[in-house]
């Protein structure tokens, strides 16, 4: 269970109504110390606001992490729409509605907050979102926009997936290594593929069977979403929405390592040091899925062509392999040593120091 803290450690918190939706909008600002906080726009059902709230001030502190930690001179925030309990995707004149509302409650934030795409939303959203503010990130390139982050978050997470292999095996050749990928969205269907080309021995799992030709397409295993965790891999990768790796399930992994683009994978902060106590190396979350702001903040804001983005990209791999060479170091959970170094670079900000 979550303890709740004495005062408030986010800059600021907006919940409104929106006036053409009717739904509540939450918008987290959690730090704006490097620059002007940056995260995308979740849209999904909740068993209430309250929930959307708490899922907002969880996702808006780990931006502000991945940002430091990905060398962006920005913050971390968040917003969310709230639907209720089993809630359809809104379409249409209301999807419409619903952005433009979000739009809105981005601007009245005056720059302190830039919006992106997030689970439940995409580029052409954003476009929605941009015709009420300019603090929107990954329009579609017709709108002038760097598009579908997607693709980045998968190259990232495989820059990542081949670190954590050459921390834990020596090379970075995942070739006959055993990698389980819970998800096949845009992410982890491009993740998968990737991995299949360079000749990893997939496992893989959705709770959407449809998606089950993907896995027959590139010759990988398919298992129920529930066995991937507890099946023997040499490497597990969780690419669907976060909070799967409870206590129990901790208890229960039969793997060398975990790494994986899904936000906020740990259901609660003890569960790093369940881990690192059984040797299960846990690449922390907030790294491996950055490739996504570093490519929107290279193409969008600092103009520069694609194959500068991918470098930048790459880069992710580099980063973590530092944080495990910091916790293997002082024998900590690479949480600790992760968070350790994003502290000591937004507290730097505060001290004049420039962020690269
Ligand atoms: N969903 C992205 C993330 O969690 C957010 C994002 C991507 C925001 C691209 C802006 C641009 O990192």
């Amino acid at each position: 269970a979550m303890v709740e803290a004495a005062a408030l450690e986010h800059e600021r918190v907006v919940v409104t109504r929106g006036r053409r939706s009717g739904r509540t909008v939450v918008v987290a600002v959690h730090s704006t110390a490097l620059g002007p906080a940056l995260g995308g726009c979740r849209v999904r059902p909740y068993a209430g606001w309250r929930a959307g709230v708490a899922d907002a001030l969880r996702l808006s502190q780990a931006m502000t992490w991945k940002a430091a930690l990905a060398g962006l001179a920005r913050g971390g925030g968040k917003a969310v729409v709230v639907l209720p309990p089993g809630a359809a995707a809104p379409a249409g004149a209301d999807r419409e509605a619903l952005m433009l509302d979000v739009g809105d409650a981005v601007a009245d934030l005056r720059g302190a907050y830039w919006t992106g795409p997030d689970v439940g939303t995409g580029p052409a959203d954003m476009d929605v979102v941009g015709r009420r503010t300019d603090h929107v990130f990954c329009r579609t390139s017709a709108a002038g926009g760097s598009g579908d982050s997607g693709p980045a978050t998968a190259d990232g997470t495989v820059a990542a997936v081949r670190a954590l292999a050459a921390h834990l095996f020596g090379t970075d050749d995942v070739a006959g290594l055993r990698i389980g990928v819970l998800g096949l969205g845009s992410v982890g269907g491009r993740l998968v593929r990737t991995l299949a080309a360079a000749g990893a021995d997939l496992v893989v799992a959705d709770a959407d069977p449809g998606r089950r030709v993907l896995a027959g397409e590139v010759g990988a295993r398919w298992v129920a979403p529930d066995l991937l965790p507890v099946t023997d891999l040499d490497l597990l990768v969780p690419a669907a929405v976060g909070g799967l790796l409870t206590p129990e399930l901790a208890g229960r992994l039969r793997c060398a390592g975990v790494v994986g683009p899904a936000n906020n994978q740990l259901a609660g902060e003890e569960v790093a040091t369940t881990l690192h106590r059984r040797g299960v190396v846990w690449a922390p979350d907030y790294v491996v899925s950055a490739g996504g702001i570093v490519r929107a903040v290279a193409r969008e804001l600092d103009a520069q062509p694609e194959s500068v983005a991918a470098e930048r990209v790459a880069g992710i791999g580099t980063t973590l392999a530092a944080v495990l060479r910091d916790a293997a170091a002082a024998d900590v959970p690479p949480h600790q040593a992760a968070l350790t170094r994003a502290r000591a670079i937004v507290a730097g900000a505060g001290a004049g120091a420039g962020a690269g």
